[in-house]
């Protein structure tokens, strides 16, 4: 399954695209391509990647361009261009911005890659793969959207900390949109199979879910210039590993709704299955009416913003 000529491009080499070229080379799931629009950019940040193999010991080719010629035949397209929130940018100008180069890039990643499989990073995450599955006309189950196994991370951490126990026991799942109205679920998180609600009492569950939904805001707020980058990478590579390596592994991600959980046509977090094929199944967890609803007020959100963004695309020509 993983020959020497799979492939995975990344469109939009700044901090989460150069980490994640770094992950996928050095975990040995593909030969990499960078393309960013700054000219010399992708290039430098390859030949130093290019140069780590000299300590890391690992065959995989990472090459920089700004072309997507050189993106031709990827079987996974990832999407991590565009702007970050910053001051001076309001949310309009930044969906406008990110949602012109989103589309455009998805466009053109896929005409050279008919057959890749396609992930977005780009906030605002769900408008964001919304667009990008509209703009490159691929099948619903080959688009998606990493924000799901991020704040899942963050939820995870919080609760192996505020325990003291290893990480590696903690499983915990967020669904609903990446934003401020996601949806940790304390009910399906667990310590090696014992339910948190065992382990800590409701005030501290609720503590780390508020920090949880604040997670990418509070280390804005510490990096002031940057948003998070390692963590997002860590997340958008095992999306990655999981469809080379064909694990159909579960994980939540932002995945095209048509009626499930009672919502339609929507790109919104929701735990599926990830494989080969792209997404394989998507689960529709039983969930209580509080969270259900909640679910439905990150989606009423996501459907708003989508419209709006289709209205700034269609007003910008
Ligand atoms: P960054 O500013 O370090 O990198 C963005 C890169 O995109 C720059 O190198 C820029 O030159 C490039 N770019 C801009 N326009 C382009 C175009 N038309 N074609 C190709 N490349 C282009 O930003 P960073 O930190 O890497 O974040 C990238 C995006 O990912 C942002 O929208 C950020 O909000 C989002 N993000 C999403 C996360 C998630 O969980 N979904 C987590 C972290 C970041
Ligand atoms: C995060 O959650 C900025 O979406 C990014 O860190």
């Amino acid at each position: 399954m993983n020959s020497p000529s799979t492939r995975v491009s990344i469109i939009g080499a700044g901090k989460v695209g150069s980490t994640l070229a770094q992950r996928i080379a050095e975990k040995n799931l593909a030969d990499v391509v960078l393309l960013d629009i700054v000219e010399g950019w992708p290039q430098g940040v390859a030949l130093d990647l290019m140069q780590a193999r000299g300590v890391e010991r690992h065959d995989r080719q990472i090459v920089g361009t700004n072309d997507y010629i050189d993106t031709a035949n990827s079987n996974i397209i990832v999407i991590a261009a565009g702007i970050p929130r910053k001051p001076g940018i309001n949310r309009e100008d930044l969906i406008k911005i990110n949602a012109q180069i989103v589309t455009e890039a998805a466009k053109q990643a896929i005409a050279h890659s008919p057959q890749a499989i396609l992930i977005v990073v780009t906030n605002p995450l769900d408008i964001m793969t919304y667009l990008a599955w509209e703009a490159s006309g691929l099948p619903k189950h080959r688009v998606m959207g990493m924000g799901g196994i991020l704040d899942s991370a963050r939820f995870q951490t919080f609760i192996a900390m505020e325990l003291g126990v290893s990480i590696a026991q903690v499983c915990a799942t967020v669904i609903g949109s990446h934003g401020d109205l996601m949806v940790p679920l304390p009910r399906y998180s667990t310590v090696n199979g014992i339910p948190i609600a065992q382990l800590m009492d409701a005030g501290a569950i609720d503590r780390i879910v508020q920090r949880t939904r604040h997670g990418g805001a509070e280390i804005v707020g510490l990096m002031k210039n940057s948003s998070a980058y390692f963590a997002p990478a860590s997340s958008a590579c095992l999306m990655v590993e999981s469809i080379l390596l064909n694990q159909s592994r579960l994980l939540p991600c932002s995945v095209y709704l048509d009626g499930q959980y009672g919502v339609q046509d929507i790109f919104l977090g929701a735990p599926c299955r990830l494989g080969y094929q792209g997404i394989e199944q998507i689960l529709e967890l039983e969930l209580s009416d509080a969270e259900r609803a909640a679910f439905h007020d990150s989606g009423k959100l996501v459907l708003q913003s989508i419209q709006e963004a289709k209205t700034i695309l269609k007003n910008a020509g």
